[in-house]
C-alpha cells in the first residue's frame, strides 16, 4: 500500500523571523524506489540554526533551498523498502532526507546508525554534525593548551556545550556565556564548566572580568553581536577566535553588523577564523571515534532536546532555537 507523504517545503524567503506564511504543508503518496534506491521513513529531525540561511537567496557555502523545494534537513530514520545491495529494511540510517515523512534515496550522503552506540538523536547531537563541529572548531582553529582559558558562546546549545566539555578534557579552564541562570547552573554543576556566564542578566564584559582575569585565550564564538564585541575587548595574547556561526544575526532585517571592537585583534596579536565542518569530512570517522570514547568514558555528556511531534510543527519547533527555548540539541521526533 502506498504510504502518504507529508511534506514542509518552502514558500517564500522570509524577512526577520519565519512566519507561517514562509511554508506550505503538502501531503501526497510517498515516492516509490526504483533500481538502486531505498525508502526511508524519517523518525529524527535534525533542527540547526543554519536552516535559516539555508532559506535565504545569495552567497552562501551551500546553495540556498529553492522556493517549492523540500526544506533541507538532516535526518534518522528506518529503511521501510529497498532496492539497493547495501540497505536493507530495518536498517537505521542517517541522511539528509529533508522536512518530510518519507524520503528516498540512492544512498549518496547517508550512513548506518550504530544504535548499539547511542539512541538516534545522540547522532544527530554530540556524536553528529554538532559534536563534530565542536571537535574541530576548538581543536584545529582554537589550539587551546593546557591551563588556558576557553569561553564559549551558545554554551548551552548542541554544539557550545561539547566545546566546553572538550576544553575541560583537553586541561584547558572553560566558561560558558549563555542565556538564563538555568542554562548557565546546568553548564557548572552537570557538564563541569568552571564558570557560566549569563549574559541576560548584564554586563558581560565585567563577568568575564571576574572569571578570567588573564584574559581568554580561545573564543570559540557561535553568537556574534554584543556578545562577541564584550569577548574581544578581553583577549589575552596571541589569543584565536574562532567563528563557528553567528545566530544573533541569523533574522536580522537589516544588514548584520560586524564586531565593533576587532582593532582589539591588533592589540592581542589575536586571530579570528571561520570554518565550516564539512571541510573536515575526511575525518570525521575518527574524530567520532574519540567523540565516542569521551561519551562511554563519562567525560563527554550529551544532552537532547527531543520535540514529540509531526512535520506540520516543524515551522513552530524551529523558532525554538531562536528564543533559547532548547537546551542541548533540538530534535523533532516525527
Ligand atoms: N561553522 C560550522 O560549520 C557550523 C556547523 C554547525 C553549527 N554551526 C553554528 O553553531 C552555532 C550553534 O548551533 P547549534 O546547532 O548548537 O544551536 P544551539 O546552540 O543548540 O541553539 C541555538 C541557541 O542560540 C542561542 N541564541 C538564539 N538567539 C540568540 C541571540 N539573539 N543572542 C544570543 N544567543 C542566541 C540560544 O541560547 P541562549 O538561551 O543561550 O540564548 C539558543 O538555544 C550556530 O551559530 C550555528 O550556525 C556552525
Amino acid at each position: 500500500m502506498t504510504q502518504i507523504n507529508a511534506q514542509c517545503r518552502l514558500a517564500a524567503r522570509p524577512v526577520g523571523l519565519p512566519t507561517a506564511s514562509d511554508w506550505d504543508y503538502v501531503e501526497e503518496p510517498a515516492p516509490e524506489p526504483q533500481d538502486g534506491q531505498f525508502l526511508v521513513r524519517v523518525e529524527y529531525l535534525s533542527l540547526d540554526p543554519a536552516m535559516r540561511a539555508w532559506m535565504n537567496a545569495g552567497r552562501s557555502y551551500i546553495a540556498p533551498v529553492g522556493i517549492g523545494e523540500v526544506m533541507r534537513a538532516a535526518g534518522i530514520g528506518t529503511v521501510v523498502e529497498s532496492r539497493h545491495p547495501l540497505y536493507n529494511t530495518g536498517d537505521c540510517v542517517q541522511g539528509v532526507f529533508g522536512v518530510q515523512r518519507y524520503a528516498v534515496s540512492d544512498g549518496g550522503g547517508v550512513a548506518q546508525v550504530d544504535m548499539a552506540l547511542a539512541p538516534p538523536p545522540v547522532h544527530l547531537g554530540a556524536l553528529g554534525l554538532s559534536g563534530l563541529t565542536a571537535y574541530f572548531g576548538l581543536l584545529e582553529i582554537g589550539r587551546p593548551e593546557p591551563g588556558q582559558t576557553v569561553v564559549v558562546s551558545g554554551a548551552a546549545g548542541s554544539v557550545g556545550s561539547v566545546v566546553g566539555q572538550i576544553a575541560r578534557i583537553k586541561g584547558a579552564r572553560a566558561i560558558g556565556i549563555a542565556g538564563g541562570a538555568d542554562k548557565c547552573a546546568w553548564l557548572v554543576d552537570e557538564l563541569g564548566f568552571d564558570a557560566a556566564i549569563d549574559y541576560k542578566a548584564g554586563d558581560t564584559a565585567a563577568q568575564l572580568r571576574a572569571h578570567a582575569p588573564g584574559g581568554v585565550d580561545v573564543f570559540f564564538d557561535n553568537v556574534g553581536g554584543t556578545v562577541l564585541d564584550d569577548v574581544l575587548t578581553r583577549l589575552a595574547r596571541g589569543a584565536r577566535v574562532v567563528i563557528s556561526g553567528a545566530i544573533s544575526q541569523y533574522n536580522a532585517t537589516e544588514a548584520p553588523r560586524g564586531p565593533a571592537n576587532y582593532m582589539q585583534l591588533l592589540v592581542a596579536r589575536a586571530t579570528m577564523t571561520g570554518f565550516v565542518i564539512f571541510d573536515y569530512a575526511e575525518r570525521f570517522p575518527a574524530a567520532l571515534a574519540e567523540l565516542a570514547a569521551w561519551l562511554r568514558s563519562g567525560e563527554l555528556r550529551s544532552r537532547e532536546h527531543v520535540v514529540e511531534g509531526d512535520i506540520e510543527q516543524f515551522p513552530d519547533v524551529l523558532l525554538k532555537l531562536f528564543r533559547g527555548e532548547n537546551t542541548g540539541k533540538l530534535v523533532l521526533a516525527i
